[in-house]
Parts: C-alpha cells; sequence; structure tokens
C-alpha cells in the first residue's frame, strides 16, 4: 500500500527535514506517527496525500510510484485518500453537513444516497444538532470533528489524520479513535499522527513510527508498544 526508500525533504535550501526515511505499510495496516513538535509529523502526511514531493527518494502508493505521477493524475490518486488536516479546512460558506457531503457530492453521488448515512456519522461523532451550522459557530473541537467526519465519509483506502484529537477531551478522543478503528477493520490503512500517548496505549494493534530528528523508527507489526 504505502512503500518510502530513502525519502529526504527540504523546504528551500533550508536543512532536510525527513533524511533517508524508509518504510512500509501493508493494506489494512493502522499506525500512528509520532515524535515531538517540529520532528516532520506532517511534512510526512503532506508527502502521502501527494501536496508535497520528495527531495530525494522513492514513494509508491497503491502499487505506484508517485514521485513520477503526471499532475493530472494526482486528483484521481487523491480520492482514495481521506485526510485530516491539522487546521481543519472547512468551508466556510457550507454547512455541517455540506462539508461532510462534499466528497460523495464531487464523486456524482447522489444527495438522497448519503443523507442518512451522514446523519448517523454527524450523531456518532457528537453534531447531531449542529447539522445546519457554519464552521464560524462551531467551537474547535466541533470543526475537528466534521473535518474527521468529512475524512472517512468516502471510505477512502488511505486516512491520514494530523493530530485527529488535538482539541477535544479524552473521553472524545477515544470516541473518535474508535471511528478510526472500526474504519480500519473495515479495510482502511490508517495513518494518525499524534502527540498524544494513552490513544497509542488504547490501540495495541496499531505500528508506532517515531520521528526523531528527521529520521523515522518504526515498530515491527505485532510489536507495538
Ligand atoms: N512550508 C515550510 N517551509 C519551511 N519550513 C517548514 C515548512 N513546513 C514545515 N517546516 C519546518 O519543517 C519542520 C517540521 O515541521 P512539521 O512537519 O510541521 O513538524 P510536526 O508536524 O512534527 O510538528 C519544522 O522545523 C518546520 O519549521
Ligand atoms: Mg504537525
Amino acid at each position: 500500500m504505502i512503500t518510502l526508500e530513502n525519502v529526504g525533504v527540504r523546504y528551500g535550501t533550508g536543512p532536510e527535514i525527513l533524511r533517508d526515511v524508509s518504510f512500509r505499510l501493508a493494506k489494512g495496516e493502522m499506525a500512528f506517527l509520532t515524535g515531538p513538535s517540529g520532528a516532520g509529523k506532517t511534512t510526512l502526511l503532506r508527502l502521502l496525500y501527494l501536496a508535497l514531493r520528495p527531495t530525494r527518494g522513492l514513494i509508491r502508493l497503491f502499487g505506484e510510484d508517485v514521485t513520477a505521477v503526471s499532475r493530472a493524475r494526482l486528483p484521481e490518486l487523491r480520492r482514495r485518500i481521506g485526510v485530516v488536516f491539522q487546521d481543519f479546512r472547512l468551508l466556510d460558506h457550507l454547512t455541517t453537513f455540506e462539508n461532510v457531503a462534499l466528497p460523495l457530492h464531487v464523486a456524482g453521488v447522489r444527495a438522497d444516497e448519503y443523507r442518512d448515512n451522514i446523519l448517523e456519522l454527524l450523531e456518532w461523532v457528537g453534531l447531531g444538532d449542529h447539522v445546519n451550522a457554519y464552521p464560524r459557530v462551531l467551537s474547535g473541537g466541533e470543526r475537528q470533528r466534521a473535518a474527521i467526519a468529512r475524512a472517512i465519509v468516502s471510505k477512502p483506502h488511505l486516512l491520514l489524520a494530523d493530530e485527529p484529537t488535538g482539541n477535544v477531551d479524552p473521553q472524545l478522543a477515544r470516541r473518535l479513535l474508535r471511528l478510526f478503528v472500526e474504519l480500519n477493520r473495515l479495510g482502511t490503512t490508517v495513518i494518525i499522527a499524534t502527540h498524544d500517548a494513552s490513544l497509542i496505549a488504547a490501540t495495541p494493534g496499531a505500528r508506532v513510527m517515531t520521528l526523531h530528528q528527521g529520521r523515522l523508527s518504526i515498530t515491527p507489526a505485532g510489536e507495538a508498544a
């Protein structure tokens, strides 16, 4: 599903932020990406959702060398990837429902086919009372949950979440984690960047990738903390 070989990234003429990063994740695996602030977690996720090309090294995604793929093909590849951005990126002029429906709407699914699913999903993430609210009236935690719902609504092959529980209390964080675990059980490969050691401890089946000074170490499958 994902292969990185000796990947390096630098921004402009700055130092290498990621250095010789190599790992493989099989389809259906779940992994946490951890490491101190500034370690390069968001940078690594940006490589994987094809917003950034590496300065060197190889990245294969869904069996394709994405470092060589044409720009024209990026939208098609990105449609298989759900992303929870650290800064949410909801559209201000759309309601919660419309924001979450957007990936399906864009894919040409009819509203009557997804309406009930979305209402159920919004109920599950605790946004049942905010279906028709606009992002500006939502709290940070509510926006985060809307962003999570949007990322998972189309059951992507790969889900990338950047600090997805950064703005919610521990109880809700556990609940959201269950959503990711459930999605993973249904076959989605999941990578969650997080500082939260308790989330990692609560997910014994997941692999743990740790970034430190630009280098990545990964626990073998089945040996996660
Ligand atoms: N667009 C950018 N231009 C220059 N430097 C950047 C850019 N984005 C991130 N960095 C730098 O790259 C390093 C890693 O950042 P980031 O990937 O956001 O780490 P993390 O998500 O682990 O906190 C930091 O030193 C940050 O300042
Ligand atoms: Mg980050």
